[in-house]
């Protein structure tokens, strides 16, 4: 490209050239010949270019818990970037960082209390998965290296996360991925779970095929098994009653790590702060990112039991105990930003809130059962999922007219993948927007029969 880049060319209130930008996961020359453009957004609200409101059914995605533009996370920012812009993390500190640290630590169940902070889901994932790999080594059974996802799982689109992950069209295309992987059955079984509200009877079996791995692969070439509590990007599939207690059960069993991935399910979206509390269940790692300051600034971590962390600890002072890190882990714009957006979640009692919701928002989502090509809903804390009937021979075809004519047509954002529509809005949405959201989201439905 040669064009000299000019104010024009710096004009954000109509883009002239929407080439160059290649969408991530986005069907690009779909998007071009009609863009779906948001300009700016405020608390339940996105508006496009023109002013349009478009509600937010998807919190941006998956992560903005406290809503948008909140002017105490704004503020927060505004006044870190004055202070200090940026501070190494390799072998330097800054007060911010060890502040969101300790505050992310208190409000994990049980003995998680060390952050390693990284910049996204999939960052978070693949840390996890190293410090899985790396435990065993210093512990001296570096034997255990196999790692153990589940089929529709998503742990985002590092070469270890797509490893483990259970989504055939992401790891299809990209050749030999690590090594030593295996993975569990999925959880989600129409003919037993239709139109589930929490989390569904049956499927807690699911989780004795852990059993039948270790006895494939011996207990001692396994270092970890990782699960997302509520497969979220894969159509919502929430964990089956007792289901995620049993894997712990098995884990301890044969001392293999079992790392949460609660990159979606994270500060509040289950009605409590980590799914881990809403499910009884202390995970060795927890992955985090999206909620975490409320999608303000890129921000990723990984919540690591005292146990693991202390492992490390030895050697000589001056060695550096884990050879990991991101030149922009625990940035000091992502730490203020989190600390004010967990301002906001403890003082507006988000997370409770999303739990007093939830039986008003299984409701309203499940009133629209009725409506033409429905054939599941899944709802779980604040969030939901509808799977609609494939178009003949054209598999998202309808799913796709859905999110799109939802936007310029109704006024709403929602998720979708394949032909399922997923739903999680900002945890401050009130009742009556949650009305307002079922009523759009049914129009929509119709309007792609
Ligand atoms: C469970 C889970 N893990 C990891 C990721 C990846 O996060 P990121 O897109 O920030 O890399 C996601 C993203 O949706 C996710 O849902």
């Amino acid at each position: 490209m040669t064009a000299q880049s000019s104010r024009a060319d710096n004009d954000l209130s109509a883009p002239n050239d929407l080439e160059a930008w290649w969408l991530p996961f986005t069907a690009n020359r779909s998007f071009k010949a009609r863009p779906r453009m948001i300009a700016r957004a405020k608390d339940m609200h996105y508006y496009t270019p023109e002013g349009r409101a478009v509600l937010d059914g998807a919190a941006g995605l998956w992560c903005c818990n406290a809503g948008h533009n909140r002017d105490e996370i704004t503020a927060a920012i505004q006044a870190q970037a004055a202070e200090l812009d940026y501070s190494p993390a390799f072998q330097f500190g800054h007060a911010a960082g060890f502040a969101i640290a300790s505050r992310i630590a208190q409000l994990a169940p049980g003995d998680l209390d060390h952050v390693f902070f990284c910049n996204s889901g999939s960052e978070a994932v693949d840390t996890a998965l190293k410090i899985a790999l790396a435990y065993w080594n210093v512990q001296g059974q570096g034997s255990r290296t196999r790692l153990i996802g589940r089929e529709r799982g998503y742990h985002g689109v590092g070469f270890g996360g797509i490893s483990v992950g259970g989504i055939v069209k992401n790891r299809q295309f990209f050749g030999s991925l690590l090594a030593g992987v295996d993975h569990l059955p999925h959880t989600y079984n129409r003919a037993e779970q239709a139109f589930s509200r929490g989390e569904p009877e049956w499927g807690a079996h699911l989780a004795d095929e852990l059993e039948r791995i270790v006895a494939l692969h011996d207990a001692s070439t396994i270092a970890a098994v990782i699960v997302e509590p509520m497969a979220g990007s894969t159509g919502v599939i929430p964990a089956p009653k007792g289901y995620l207690q049993r894997l712990r059960q098995i884990c301890d069993k044969y001392g293999i790590l079992l790392i949460f991935d609660e990159v979606i399910t994270g500060f509040g979206r289950l009605g409590t702060a980590f799914a881990a509390e809403r499910y009884g269940v202390i995970p060795d790692m927890i992955t985090f990112a999206k909620g975490v300051n409320s999608g303000t600034v890129p921000m990723g971590g990984v919540l690591v039991r005292k146990g693991i962390h202390d492992a490390f600890m030895k050697g000589p002072d001056n060695m550096i105990e884990l050879f990991h890190g991101y030149t922009y882990s625990g940035h000091p714009l992502a730490c203020a930003s989190a600390l004010a957006a967990q301002d906001i979640y403890r003082d507006e009692k988000l997370f409770e809130r999303a739990k007093a919701l939830e039986p008003v928002w299984a409701d309203a989502i499940h009133g629209l059962k009725d409506l033409p090509n429905v054939l599941d809903i899944r709802t779980v804390g604040l969030v939901g999922a509808i799977d609609l009937a494939s178009r003949p021979d054209a598999f998202g075809a309808r799913a796709f007219e859905a999110m799109d004519r939802g936007f310029h047509d109704h006024d709403l954002m929602i998720r979708i993948t394949g032909d399922t529509i997923a739903i999680s809005p900002p945890l401050i949405i009130t009742e009556v927007q949650i009305g307002e959201l079922a009523d759009k989201l049914g129009k929509v439905i119709r309007a792609v029969a």
